[in-house]
């Protein structure tokens, strides 16, 4: 009950997510109760380790998964609506009495899916990914990918009002020559141009959220805080809400409203900026990921790096997922007993500040 108040009003909450794949090697917990939020106009950064589950947690959100998910559970309101309404259907629950759903018809599954997230995917949600070339397709130039997108939104556009419309998004990508680029084919661009048309692909659908799945990593570093800039100027002009994804810690010091930290398919931490770059506040791994990016070596923080590496997505240690790791745990009262044991509960340090560690239950 507490979670949903903490989510009301929110334009996208993501509460409990499962995502789990059967594959040869055993179950992938991908995402693993995952909850997030991400409210109306806000910049919200879903920072965690490659493998951590982050695109597959955005890739459920959009409907997107490309093999079929063996276990799906949780909610992902958007707007009021449950984009997992009624897949329970297509599931059975497990015999162990645990509410997680087991996909046993997935066609039906994928077909109900698919109806939830009709008029919301590419509409009302826009999406960026990693390697915006490979995103547009080789055949259309810029101005039939914009124009398609802008008809999403508007019926009946004519070709003229299309192109128009293209070059428009076009400057406001802020594109210094419109006029040649709206012609061009996806080969023609460089990588950042290429990035910038994909931003004004997904916005000519007018969405109301846009996730950004590490749009800047295959870029320069120039070219990367230009692309950051605009979204974060885009996202104030046009009041849009961007769910930005990112193994950097430092882009979420620059330009989130609020930080989603995910490990081994979990939020282990998230709050505004200043409240999880609070060094002695903050839950260890974050602080591991800050010192890594700040890029301290002095000897007295040494125990700070995170050492080894994130668990692999089959077999999850018991307790904390990060125990194994975590160099704080031995100076709880416990010395650390519980860590290994029982998994941290969401614990609230603070007003929109929440921490899954054992530290700060209080007594700690
Ligand atoms: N379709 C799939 N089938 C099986 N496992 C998958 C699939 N997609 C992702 N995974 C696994 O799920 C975990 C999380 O992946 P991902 O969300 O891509 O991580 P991130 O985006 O944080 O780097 C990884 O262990 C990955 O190998
Ligand atoms: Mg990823």
């Amino acid at each position: 009950m507490k979670e949903h108040n903490a989510h009301n009003g929110a334009l996208l909450s993501v509460r409990n997510l499962r995502t789990y794949f059967h594959t040869n090697k055993g179950l992938v917990r991908a995402v693993d109760r995952a909850s997030y939020k991400v409210d109306k106009g806000a910049f919200v950064c879903l920072i965690g380790e490659s493998g951590s589950g982050k695109s597959v947690s955005a890739l459920s959100i959009m409907g997107l998964i490309d093999t079929s998910p063996g276990i799906v559970g949780g909610e992902i309101m958007f707007e009021g609506t449950n984009l997992l309404e009624d897949l329970g259907k297509y599931c059975t629950i497990n015999s162990n009495g645990s509410s997680i759903d087991i996909v046993k018809d997935i066609s039906g599954w994928r077909k109900r899916h698919r109806l939830n997230i009709a008029g919301i995917r590419g509409r009302r949600i826009g999406m960026i990914f990693q390697d915006p070339v490979s995103s547009l397709n080789p055949l259309f130039t810029v101005a039939d990918h914009i124009g398609e997108s802008a008809g999403l939104r508007h019926d009946k556009l004519s070709r003229k009002q299309k192109f128009e419309i293209a070059l428009e998004w076009l400057s406001k990508v802020r594109i210094s020559s419109p006029k040649e680029v709206v012609h061009a084919y996806p080969f023609q661009l460089s990588g950042g141009m290429a990035q910038r048309v994909m931003i004004a692909v997904a916005l000519a659908a007018e969405p109301q959220l846009l996730i950004a799945d590490e749009p800047t990593t295959a870029l320069d570093a120039t070219v990367q805080l230009e692309i950051l800039k605009l979204l974060k100027s885009l996202q104030e002009e046009m009041h849009l809400s961007i769910l930005f994804i990112t193994h950097d810690i430092s882009i979420g010091s620059n330009f989130a409203d609020s930080i989603a930290v995910m490990y081994a398919g979990r939020v282990i931490e998230s709050g505004p900026p200043h409240a999880i770059f609070q060094r002695d506040n903050n839950h260890p791994y974050t602080d591991g990921l800050l010192h890594a990016a700040l890029k301290i070596t002095t000897d007295a923080d040494d125990k700070k790096f995170i050492k080894g590496s994130p668990p692999d997505s089959v077999h999850h240690p018991s307790g904390c997922k990060f125990h194994p790791r975590c160099e704080l745990k031995s100076e709880l009262s416990d010395g650390g007993s519980r860590c290994e044991r029982e998994e941290p509960h969401d614990i609230k340090v603070n007003e929109n500040h929440h921490i899954r560690c054992w530290k700060y239950e209080p007594g700690n």
